[in-house]
């Protein structure tokens, strides 16, 4: 395979103890077809050696900005034009901070700074790290820049022995990243859904009893809010179907309300005709009230018995369409989550399910309804070997990241 063929990639690799696996990544591009030109910051070199990169890249790795004979040969101008992708695998917290606020000490921010080439930052670090204001705030405003892809981090085990994000993402997942963001015709971030048509629920469903009362949940609505601005970062036609939130519609989103479960089962079905993507993040409630009475029910007896029936189910119906779009589900658990999330993926027919714990994680944080944070686990069917599941991990992030992050993976299986 030569899904790379002739392009230039240079790899930025910084000081932290993945750039072991940066020498793996090195091979793998190079296989692909690529031309690499490794440039170190002053600290990777305490962890890998640059002759380990020069012998896989075949060109001899750049460390300083103000070295002689290098700018006699390509200088860090022509490098920061020769290149078609700049990969910062590893990205420390310091370089991720330079990058953000323009800083140019070294010859990798320099580049950065000198080139129009796409930006891709596969972030690794310690997890306490990670979550400092500071680098969450420099990831936050790079997420927003057109001109940068964020791949990871990764969560699990870390070498300094804590657990959590931090680990940079897999070479493989780096390389698929790379080839789909240097295919001819590709699109580059801003544009990657132009032309898709995108409809999501969110928020909850309010189910009136009488005049004055309804049943409801905790929902917030903030996590199908962060996908929809998500989705309209990458040039989506964005219709929201949502339940009453306190949140102000994104700009650029076809916004349209629904109280109830029936009003917003009614509101999908008039929309989903042109539709490519469906993404159900609604709280619809199960059941609403056989009777909403028309005048407010007094307090006369110590006991009420309110009778419910079923809601119909929004995404299950969307789902058994003909030409149904490709359907990706929410589970809101707060227990057993993988079981009950892989039990609706396949008793709804979904292409995707996107799982979180309501009320605290693994990690031990908060996530769920209506905090900034969350956790998400996707898993979906293999679109080539339907048989074959796949499961991502994304760790504990704002609903803003986690929003980027799920619309980089539908890219990602839209554009394989
Ligand atoms: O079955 P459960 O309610 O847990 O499934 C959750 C998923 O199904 C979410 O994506 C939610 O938006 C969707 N759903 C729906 N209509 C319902 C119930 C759930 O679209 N009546």
């Amino acid at each position: 395979m030569s899904d790379l063929k002739d392009k230039k990639i240079v790899l930025g690799v910084c000081g932290g103890i993945a750039a072991y696996k940066s020498a793996e990544l090195v091979r793998l591009l190079i296989k692909q077809g690529a031309q690499i030109q490794v440039v170190m910051t002053r600290s990777a070199e305490e962890f890998v050696k640059p002759l380990t990169f020069q012998a896989l890249s075949g060109r001899a790795v750049r460390g300083e900005l103000f070295d002689l004979g290098a700018e006699a040969g390509m200088g860090h101008i022509e490098l920061a034009r020769w290149a078609d992708l700049i990969l910062i695998a590893p990205a420390t917290a310091n370089t991720i901070a330079k990058i953000t606020h323009g800083i140019a000490d070294n010859l990798l921010t320099t580049v950065c700074m000198a080139s129009k080439a796409h930006l891709m930052i596969a972030p690794a670090m310690n997890q306490q790290m990670w979550f400092h204001e500071a680098v969450q705030e420099n990831i936050q405003t790079l997420s927003q820049r057109q001109t940068v892809t964020l791949c990871g981090p990764a969560a699990g085990e870390q070498a300094c022995g804590d657990t959590g994000p931090g680990r940079m993402e897999e070479p493989a997942q780096l390389l698929k990243h790379c080839i789909s963001l240097l295919k001819p015709n590709q699109r580059l971030s801003g544009e990657r859904l132009r032309g898709k048509r995108i409809l999501v629920t969110a928020g909850p469903t309010l189910e009136d009893i009488d005049p004055v009362r309804y049943m409801s949940n905790r929902s917030s609505g903030k996590m199908g809010y962060a996908i929809v601005q998500a989705a309209i970062n990458e040039g989506a036609h964005v219709i929201l179907v949502s339940g009453p939130t306190a949140l102000a519609a994104p700009d650029k989103a076809e916004c349209i309300m629904a109280r109830s479960a029936l009003e917003m089962h009614d509101k999908v079905f008039e929309s989903i005709a042109s539709v490519d993507i469906f993404i159900a993040t609604a709280a619809v409630a199960d059941y609403r009230p056989v009777n909403k009475m028309n005048q407010k029910i007094k307090k006369n007896n110590d006991t009420l018995m309110i009778e419910l029936i079923k809601n119909p189910d929004i995404l299950a119906d969307v789902a058994a369409l003909p030409d149904k779009p490709f359907c990706i589900g929410f589970a809101a658990e707060t227990n057993d989550v993988e079981n009950y999330a892989l039990d609706k993926l396949k008793r709804k027919d979904l292409d995707m399910i996107v799982a979180n714990k309501v009320g605290g994680s693994r990690s031990g944080r908060n996530t769920g309804f209506e905090g900034d944070n969350n956790e998400l686990n996707l898993y979906w069917n293999d679109l080539l070997d339907q048989t074959e599941l796949k499961a991502k991990k994304l760790p504990y992030a704002s609903k803003d990241q986690l929003a980027r992050q799920l619309i980089d993976e539908i890219v990602l299986l839209f554009t394989q």
